[in-house]
Formats: structure tokens, sequence, C-alpha cells
């Protein structure tokens, strides 16, 4: 049994309880999840690297089973609950941090704190900039929307902007699966999470200051941070590749997780050793 290597671990970490998967054993391989999503994000990349890495899924502060923290969670607060995570964890090794999307803002924050815990970086449909005056307003009205009405009001909306055309049709368990994980999500951490966005750093200027390994990864039709967005970053990072996704959108790694596994392990095997 493949999953028999899996465990939920709950820790103590910056005054709340924090819920990780943890599987495998090798180099650690950090997986941090999207907005408004869980560690179940991840389950096609932990099933395939479970028996070469030691494969750590964590429920960031507001999502899946960790606790919940009101009011504003920001980007900076989510690192350094990875990091004090990594802390309860004795994981000592600098770990591969691959982030999807929030996953990716929030490693920004965590390379500005903790770049000697940074092995490698993969970096999948995300941005370094931060929003637009149009971006913040929409997210505080989201917030807003989520408080007073729950996830429900805008789990279906959001599935246009996840994944592609061609995998809703394909794959149609998908939409149902982000739509059962968004609704699962407590309208407190969503809000918090989402307003701790609106507030975030723009990392444009300084993405070129990274000296560490990177793999860009994203969907051909992702709408919310599209190619050129991921180019652009890629031709910032001095040691980057970008490697784009045909056919799917922001959700690059449920909807074409065959591709996208093979991108992460030729870059972990060969790329983030160079
Ligand atoms: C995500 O996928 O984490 C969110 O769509 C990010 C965002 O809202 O900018």
């Amino acid at each position: 049994d493949c999953n028999m290597n899996q465990k939920l671990v709950e820790q103590n970490v910056n005054g709340i309880r924090m819920r990780t998967l943890i599987a495998g054993s090798g180099p650690p391989l950090l997986l941090v999840h999207g907005f408004p999503l869980s560690h179940e994000m991840w389950l096609p990349q932990i099933m395939h690297f479970q028996s070469r890495y030691t494969v750590i899924a964590p429920d960031l502060r507001g999502f899946g089973d960790t606790d919940i923290s009101t009011g504003v969670v920001t980007m900076e607060q989510h690192a350094r609950d990875l990091n004090s995570l990594l802390q309860a964890l004795k994981i000592e090794d600098p770990v591969s941090y691959c982030g999807l999307s929030m996953g990716g803002y929030i490693a920004w924050e965590f390379w500005k704190h903790f770049a000697d815990r940074l092995h490698a970086l993969i970096l999948c449909d995300t941005r370094a900039d931060a929003d637009s005056d149009e971006g913040v307003n929409n997210r505080l009205k989201m917030a807003d929307l989520v408080l007073r009405h729950g996830p429900e009001a805008i789990s279906t909306a959001m599935i246009p902007n996840l994944i592609s055309e061609s995998s809703q049709q394909r794959q149609p368990h998908l939409s149902k699966n982000l739509v059962s994980m968004i609704e699962a999500t407590n309208r407190e951490g969503i809000a918090a999470s989402q307003k701790g966005m609106a507030a975030r750093s723009d990392f444009s200027n300084q993405i070129k200051n990274i000296r560490i390994p990177t793999l860009f990864i994203g969907g051909s039709e992702d709408r919310l941070t599209p190619p050129e967005v991921m180019n652009w970053m890629s031709s910032q990072v001095p040691e980057s590749k970008y490697s784009e996704v045909s056919n799917v959108g922001h959700m690059a790694p449920m909807e074409a997780p065959e591709a996208v596994n093979q991108m992460m392990d030729d870059f972990l095997t060969a790329g983030a050793n160079a």
C-alpha cells in the first residue's frame, strides 16, 4: 500500500495547531498550497515524490484542518509559520520549496527571511508584483462576501479562473474536488488570507537577487498568472527556467499531474543540484 508511509501530524506553531501531511523519506520537499485550498491539492505530487523525498504538505493557517486566526494573515505570517513548522519537525536540511499562487507569494517572504533554509524553489502559477488598487478592492469585497455568506458564495464562480475549459470538459471531477475543498474552508480563514494577499509586498524588483536554483511552472491557459507573467519572472531570476504546461489553467499540478511531476523531477534531480 503506497499510502502506508503517509501520516497527518499536528504541531503547535506560533500559537496555533497546524496540521501537516508528511510522507516518505529522503531530502525534504515542502509543498505550499494556493488559496482557498488545502494540502489536498498536492495529492498527485505527494503520491509521486514520497518514494524518494520527505514530502511535507501543511494546511496553512486558516485552511484545511489547521487552526484559524481572524483579522489579517499576512504572507510573512504564513512564511514564519512554515519556518516554525520545519523547526518543530526537526527538518534541518535545506528544503526544496514548491508553492502555487499564494504559496508563491509566501515563497518570496520565506526567501527574504529564511534563505538559508532553501535548497531550490519551484514556483507554480504565481506572480511577484503586488495588487493594483482595483485588485485590492476586489479582494476586500470578496473577503466581505465570504464573511457574510460563506465560501459557497464564491466556490463555483472561481472555477473558470482555476482550471482551463478543456480541463473542465475532460476532467469534471476536478471542479468537484476544488469546489468541495473551497467549501470545506472556514470563512474567517479565507477572509484573513485574502486581506493578507491584498496587503502583500511587491517583490518584482527583488527577485533578481534570488541565488537559488528556481523552476517556474505555469499553465498555458492560466488567466490569473498568465505565461507572460511567468516568463517575465524567469527572465529576472538568474538561475531559473520556465516550463509551460499546455491546455491547462491556474491549477497546473492538479490538471496535468504527470507533466508537472516530470518537470519537477527533472529539475530536482538535475537542475536543482547544478
Ligand atoms: C491562488 O490560487 O492562490 C489565488 O488565486 C491567488 C490570488 O488570488 O492571487
